[in-house]
């Protein structure tokens, strides 16, 4: 077993070029009226209409038809602002800011001879591992909070009854047990799972045992499914699957977090449909799996700023999208590249699930996914994802709104030759002009903690930004005008 299957994204569309808009001053931002958002605005016309039908068809009947044609066109434009604004979240109570935890899939994949490889094996040894791991070197106190397991944990066939059930050589004392043992240490328990006949690596799949298969994790004590869509057979069944499995989780009564790959699926197909996605999921993958590589990272950070104009609005407490695993810890990423994966993580209010081995960790890894100031900005309570400002050559230029009026914003310098390079902008680009406005302090987060003191709202800052590496700063607005000290000119470097 281990062989993957399904898991071939060669076919997948090729990254689309980047428009002249990308090159632009925001068109969108944080400081928009909410009639400006797309889900309402549209309806807004629908609204109109429905209200000059109203009028015009009250002209020339009596009371009592009157009143009948105002009753149906009230009804009418209840409705119409139910769906025209209709963009709900899962309603489940969950995820109202990104997951946080750690997921076993990108660096331990689906080894499953312990014999050979006792650490590495996905076994019921390694989660408790993690678990007293996720405890004592403080990750729980950061707000990592559920650890996950991947595919390759079930055995090759369901038992008598039709339930899944775990390998029993791997998972000896059974799922019920780990989660006892994981919510023994105040953290949760996921699991994996899968819509279609088969999991990408070859074991049982859910479909035709959803309900079966959602009771079956709710006894056990699960908190968060990841329901996989390899194998899924049609379109129809897909999204049929998808949903289905979110109303079973429901009818269990239990909470349980549902993480789904519809979109990532779909999208080869057609176009997601994000509104009804949000309904039934509280995170979705939309993009091919990471890898341990900077190639990975630019490719899901290309994509996300590619797609942001039908991705970003949607996102919100009880619904983001998911840029996959955390691989910082790991092997393939230099220092700046993980700062840049944990930076644009946080801009993306990103579900922040880590993938690598707790028991060995450099301390700059650890302290870097443990940072609290990046942590607060991926877990703000305003939950609206960031998107992409500009680009301007090798530089790129992030903004991500917060409560109380801040913003993070992030500068990626994408060239990968050279030494560190300098990269100046006014503070007037930044919140479409509100980020600064009239002054406001900025905080450098990463790669380092410093105060940058304060400006105004046509401040030009320069930061110095390592080759693949990101500057990550956090502004917040001050009401007060003040006398303009180093705000008003080039500041100093700020490396
Ligand atoms: C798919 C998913 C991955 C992982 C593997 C497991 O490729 O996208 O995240 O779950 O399946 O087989």
């Amino acid at each position: 077993m281990g062989a993957l299957s399904g898991n071939d994204f060669s076919d997948s569309p090729p990254l689309q070029p980047f428009e002249e808009s990308d090159w632009s001053i925001p068109l969108r931002g944080g400081a928009r009226e909410l009639s400006d958002w797309p889900s309402c605005g549209s309806g807004r016309y629908d609204w109109l209409r429905a209200l000059r039908g109203f009028f015009s068809s009250v002209q020339s009947v009596s009371v009592r038809e009157r009143m009948a044609v105002g009753r149906r066109a009230l009804s009418a434009v209840l409705l119409l602002l139910a769906s025209a604004c209709g963009a709900r979240a899962l309603e489940n109570g969950l995820a109202r800011t990104p997951p946080m935890g750690w997921l076993h899939w990108e660096r331990f994949l689906c080894q499953t001879d312990c014999r050979q490889e006792p650490r590495r094996c996905v076994s019921e040894q390694l989660f408790m591992q993690m678990a007293d791991l996720m405890v004592l070197d403080g990750w729980k106190d950061v707000g990592y909070q559920y650890l996950c397991i991947d595919d390759c944990w079930m055995a090759p066939t369901r038992d008598e009854q039709g339930k899944l059930q775990p390998d029993p050589k791997r998972f000896p004392s059974g799922i019920g047990k780990l989660a006892d043992y994981v919510h023994s240490k105040g953290l949760k328990l996921g699991i994996y799972a899968d819509v279609g006949n088969k999991t990408c690596a070859g074991f049982p799949g859910s479909y035709g045992y959803y309900e079966l298969d959602a009771d079956t994790f709710a006894n056990w004590g699960v908190d968060l499914l990841k329901f996989d869509g390899c194998n899924f057979g049609t379109l129809e069944l897909l999204a049929e699957g998808y949903k289905t499995m979110s109303l079973a989780l429901n009818k269990t009564g239990r909470s349980i977090v549902y993480s789904c790959e519809w979109p990532l699926y779909e999208r080869f197909q057609q176009k997601p449909n994000y509104t009804e996605i949000k309904e039934y999921c509280n995170y979705w993958r939309n993009y091919a799996d990471i890898y341990d590589a900077w190639s990975s990272i630019k490719n899901v950070l290309d994509w996300t700023s590619s797609q942001q104009d039908s991705i970003v609005d949607v996102a919100g407490p009880g619904g983001w999208n998911d840029p996959d695993m955390l691989v910082i810890g790991n092997f393939g990423l230099s220092w700046d590249q993980q700062v840049t994966q944990m930076a644009l993580w946080a801009i993306m209010a990103a579900p922040l699930l880590m993938s690598n081995d707790l028991r060995q960790i450099s301390p700059q890894a650890k302290a870097l996914l443990q940072n609290k100031d990046v942590i607060a900005i991926n877990q703000d309570s305003l939950g609206k994802q960031g998107y992409r400002i500009t680009k301007d050559n090798y530089f790129e230029l992030w903004e991500r709104p917060l409560s109380g009026g801040a913003f993070a914003i992030a500068v990626v310098n994408r060239q990968e030759i050279g030494g560190p390079q300098a990269f100046a902008f006014s503070t007037a680009i930044l919140g479409n002009g509100l980020a600064c406005n009239p002054t406001c302090s900025i905080q450098q987060i990463l790669p380092q903690s410093r105060d940058l003191g304060l400006h105004n709202w046509i401040s030009f800052l320069k930061v110095v930004v390592n080759p693949t590496g990101t500057v990550l700063l956090k502004t917040s607005v001050n009401e007060e005008m003040f006398v303009v000290g180093h705000g008003n000119s080039h500041s100093p470097d700020v490396l």
